[in-house]
């Protein structure tokens, strides 16, 4: 049997050591992963990096909830978060309440995460009044690049760090369990965190923020090298899949075109009478 991991067991990781979260789409990748990772965000980065888009706001509910719900039935041990999509939660709690709703019961995850601060503190508390849990997400938006005009590091200016802390403060006054700290300058993100620590036990995780987060959060296919479009500058290769996945291909178009493969071991023979 295995134990798996629910909200207040994360939330205590905060205490015990780094909290590590990745991204997982499919069902394959959820189980490589469980065994590592605390939390797999089904992250709507998903309409970059499977359907080839050109941002995240090409994500749509139904897209969510068909990758969310494959990553939950192979996952074994690790929580899993969804992304709500662009246009899904903005407009009133009653929206994101029922598209956060539908996602919960369709995929049987364990929470969902939507981004920004003040601006959907309202979201937030409704969702967790009706218990469903939720992550915050701040900082740099990528539902928001086109109105930004792109991938921007924030907090560079007083008045944008004092902006991120009180994102933070109305994220945990609406009763999250979690919040994504993406791109910002280092010592604005650890003040931040430190800040978080001081008054409250939700855990800070850092994407491009700092190490002195609680915990991480990648994108997977950008840590195995799968996905070359953009590496942004806080992702760091483990590995060169792509790298590997050319060399079986031409591995196998050699052995397909000098007849070696299919071998007799590939194929099926009569039964002996
Ligand atoms: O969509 C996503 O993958 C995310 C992470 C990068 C935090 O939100």
């Amino acid at each position: 049997m295995f134990d798996r991991l629910d909200i207040q067991g994360f939330k205590a990781l905060k205490s015990a050591r780094k909290i590590v979260c990745l991204t997982a789409y499919t069902a394959p990748m959820a189980h490589a992963l469980d065994p590592h990772a605390d939390l797999l965000l089904v992250g709507d980065s998903l309409a970059m990096v499977v359907y080839g888009m050109d941002s995240t706001q090409g994500a749509d509910l139904d897209m969510m909830i068909r990758h969310g719900a494959a990553v939950v039935r192979r996952r074994q041990c690790a929580l899993v978060i969804i992304d709500l999509p662009a246009g899904s939660y903005e407009d009133s709690p009653q929206q994101a309440l029922a598209n956060a709703s539908r996602v919960m019961a369709e995929t049987g995850a364990d929470g969902v995460k939507l981004e920004g601060g003040i601006a959907v503190a309202a979201q937030v508390k409704c969702l967790v009044d009706a218990g469903i849990p939720v992550m915050g997400h701040i900082g740099l938006l990528p539902q928001h690049v086109s109105a930004i005009g792109g991938f921007v590091i924030t907090g560079r200016s007083e008045a944008e760090a004092a902006q991120l802390q009180a994102d933070a403060d109305a994220l945990i006054a609406a009763g999250v369990f979690s919040i994504v700290m993406e791109g910002m300058v280092e010592p604005v993100a650890a003040s931040i965190a430190a800040n978080v620590s001081a008054s409250s036990s939700v855990p800070t995780i850092g994407i491009g923020a700092s190490p002195a987060c609680d915990g991480q959060v990648l994108v997977t296919e950008d840590l195995l090298g799968l996905y070359d479009v953009f590496t942004p500058k806080f992702v760091r290769k483990f590995a060169n899949l792509q790298a590997d996945i050319s060399t079986a291909a031409a591995a196998y178009k050699s052995a397909v075109i000098d007849g070696s493969f299919p071998a007799k071991d590939h194929l099926f023979w009569p039964k002996k009478a």
